[in-house]
């Protein structure tokens, strides 16, 4: 790969800077902290408990009033050093010194924006996640902020659905491994993380955000929940519900969720957050008609924080001196949230000045790994006829307003980022072009929403004259992320029109997509060569799309969700249960009459600029008992003539099972740098256990029996080796 010395480190340069030391996993001994816990319960009022039960922003009711009495616990949304520092003074004078979690959600990026979360899963990589997310903490953490509501680890089959931009895609396997990788990354960057938000909210009806969910528990244990049980492990400290109902029953007062599971069968120590308003919400829902009776039930399905209801200050002095809440639940709620703050050394920090803060934005380290993740997150989804690295080309048209929009690169949901420190796709493949006297001409076409065509004629003439075109189309931010669902997937307005007048004028076309999930895109796949997505490229990573476009990188991101040609097809996702009749060409089979059934691509495709060959795979034996890990090996050769990364994943199938398995299932990657005619063998360990599901009533079996396991580049993959597992079965009953 050709990833050492790239256009990226010319255009931000490698100086070395110190980087903040990492917070201790463990913190103080563990009874030192619980007698000190003991010691302040005593101390403390009613109304510095309810204050540790609650967030709030700096817009909140008597906001410094509250923190300087030590009545308000925690806060969301101050974000810099200024104000941070300001409101911990405030706090320091409250009676006990208790040290205030200040919350952001800091998701893609605190001031350098990385590519969002779902772009970075892309990479298949859980190591180079997890070095994004410790430098997106180190950011956050040198502004004061000590805890993020991140990261979003929802599985979701439902493009339709904006919020799968800030997360993993639909694969329970990939989004366990990078559920742990970024809470890891969090937590050495400085934050105690949030898991959020549980469980099931990517699976709303028809896409809709905040609609409710209805889930057979198999499914909701096998699809949705495991994310959340490997970030607990990781040591994410809270838990957000999410804001929808599961199976008629709100998160926020589901029991099910909050105490069987999450206490009693995980073993969860830390405390759980509200999203913002949810315990008001329970109205809205229809499941309580009084403002007390919504915060009791919260209180009692296992809500230990209010965020921004005030529902517990408000409400609770009344409800405990009533018998209606119990002074020791509350106790035992103030516990917790002591515990995470303690346990996170919370009370030995000290805030950096503003311009100590200042130093430690945007180094030239946090900027180069933003490049190299949109590297490995790009993901090339067509390239035929051959068009891409762009060679032999004096003129390129550039068209569309998204490429000079600053805001359409960060994508929602991104903290404090500023407009003049992105280097938008434009500057980069400028500056990239230049390199290779290339001249670009850029002609806007159309504004980033695109509702008018007023430079139509401009862009054509642009056309004439171009060797080639490259169209920048995809997603505004704003139609991404929270509340941004939709219910048709093409490039919104006339992006589509343009683009049609584009392909018409006879150059050829590469098509970059910028966007927060797959767009039906399936007209300008069947008439554009080169397509590919670089979802939201955040600040920087528009450099690694010029390095891309021009070949001084050969792409290697993976769909980390299956792309779906029809709107009609979604939900979608590659691990669908089989079916008695699967698609075939015959009438009466699991198919569509009017739409190809297959996706436009499939999950795990993503192509580069040379081809693997794959041998046959082996296993270390051809059989196993549950306890045992074997090992799966392929020889994969570069068989074309460049460099390139593989991204070899292992898929299984359980041929013979008491329920209905998917059609595959990934159990595993490896990546591998290949120069060109280089042949190396990749081994995949695949733990037996891994290879189980859920019965309805719970409990966790791995069945003895046949397996086929598929090694490939992606979930179409077609070389296969058998192993057999060896009774007995393993039965794991649910532990409550
Ligand atoms: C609502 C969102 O659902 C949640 O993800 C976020 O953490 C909170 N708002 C706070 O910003």
């Amino acid at each position: 790969m050709t990833t050492t010395r790239t256009f990226a480190a010319a255009l931000i340069g490698l100086a070395a800077l110190a980087m903040p030391a990492a917070v201790s996993a463990e913190g103080p001994a563990v009874e030192a902290i619980e007698a000190r816990i003991d010691r302040l319960l005593a101390a403390m009022t009613l109304a510095e408990k309810l204050g540790q039960l609650t967030v709030e922003s700096p817009n909140a009711w008597e906001f410094q009033a509250r923190v300087g009495r030590g009545e308000l616990g925690n806060v969301i949304n101050a974000a810099v050093a200024a104000e941070t520092r300001a409101i911990a003074a405030l706090a320091a004078r409250g009676r006990h010194g208790i040290p205030l979690l200040l919350g952001v959600d800091v998701l893609q990026g605190y001031r350098t924006q990385f590519m969002v979360p779902l772009g970075q899963a892309a990479s298949f990589d859980a190591d180079l996640n997890r070095r994004a997310a410790e430098a997106i903490a180190r950011e956050a953490s040198a502004q004061g902020v000590n805890w993020t509501f991140a990261p979003m680890v929802d599985i979701s089959r439902d493009p339709r659905w904006g919020r799968v931009v800030e997360g993993a895609g639909e694969d329970p396997w990939l989004g366990s491994l990078l559920a742990r990788a970024r809470v890891e990354g969090y937590r050495a960057g400085g934050l105690v993380t949030t898991a959020k938000h549980f469980a099931a909210y990517g699976a709303p009806v028809a896409g809709l955000d905040y609609a409710t969910a209805d889930l057979s528990e198999a499914s909701l244990r096998d699809l949705y929940l495991p994310p959340f049980q490997a970030a607990i492990e990781a040591g994410a400290a809270t838990i957000m519900p999410a804001l929808n109902a599961l199976n008629g029953v709100p998160a926020t007062v589901n029991g099910f969720l909050l105490d069987d599971v999450l206490r009693r069968e995980w073993g969860f120590r830390g405390f759980v957050v509200s999203d913002w308003g949810a315990i008001d919400q329970l109205g809205n829902h229809g499941v309580e008609a009084d403002r007390a009776a919504m915060a009791r039930r919260a209180f009692a399905a296992g809500i230990d924080m209010d965020m921004a209801s005030i529902s517990y200050v408000r409400g609770f002095p009344g409800e405990i001196a009533a018998g209606r809440v119990d002074m020791a639940a509350v106790d035992r709620a103030v516990r917790r949230v002591l515990r995470v703050k303690l346990e996170a050394g919370l009370d030995t920090r000290a805030i950096p000045t503003p311009a100590e803060a200042e130093a430690r934005m945007l180094t030239p380290e946090t900027k180069a790994l933003a490049v190299e993740v949109a590297r490995r997150g790009i993901v090339l989804l067509k390239n035929e006829p051959a068009l891409l690295p762009l060679s032999g080309m004096k003129r390129l048209l550039l068209v569309g307003g998204i490429a000079d929009s600053p805001a359409d690169h960060v994508g929602p949901h991104a903290a404090r980022w500023r407009p003049e420190e992105v280097v938008t796709i434009r500057r980069a493949v400028e500056a990239r072009a230049a390199k290779a006297g290339v001249a670009v001409d850029y002609r806007m076409g159309c504004d980033p929403d695109c509702r008018e065509l007023p430079g139509l004629s401009a862009a054509l003439e642009g056309a004439r004259e171009a060797d080639a075109i490259v169209a920048v189309f995809g997603e505004p931010g704003e139609i991404s992320g929270e509340a941004a669902s939709r219910a048709d997937l093409g490039l919104p307005d006339r992006q589509q029109a343009l683009l049609d007048a584009l392909v018409a004028a006879g150059k050829p076309v590469v098509l970059v997509l910028v966007a927060g999930r797959p767009l039906v895109v399936p007209r300008a796949v069947e008439a554009i060569p080169a397509v590919l997505t670089t979802w939201y490229p955040g600040s920087v990573g528009a450099i690694a799309l010029a390095e891309i476009l021009f070949g001084d990188v050969s792409p290697s991101g993976r769909l980390p969700m299956t792309w779906p040609r029809h709107v009609g097809q979604i939900p979608i996702a590659y691990n669908a249960l089989r079916s008695g009749r699967p698609a075939s060409q015959e009438k009466f089979t699991s198919r569509y009459v009017d739409v190809d059934v297959r996706p436009q691509f499939a999950f795990g495709h993503g192509l580069s600029y040379t081809t693997f060959r794959y041998g046959e795979p082996r296993l270390d034996r051809a059989s196993a008992p549950v306890g045992e890990t074997v090992e799966v090996s392929v020889e994969v050769t570069n068989a074309g003539t460049r460099p390139g990364r593989e991204v070899v994943q292992l898929y299984v199938r359980d041929l013979l099972a008491s329920r209905v398995r998917p059609e595959r299932e990934l159990k595993g990657v490896a990546a591998v740098d290949l120069a060109p005619g280089e042949t190396r063998r990749v081994t995949i360990p695949l733990p037996i256990r891994t290879l189980g599901f859920h019965r309805e009533d719970g409990a966790y079996v791995v069945e003895a029996g046949r397996f086929r396991l598929f090694v490939g580049g992606s979930s179409e993959a077609t070389a296969s080796v058998d192993l057999d597992v060896e009774g007995p079965d393993l039965v794991k009953p649910v532990r409550r």
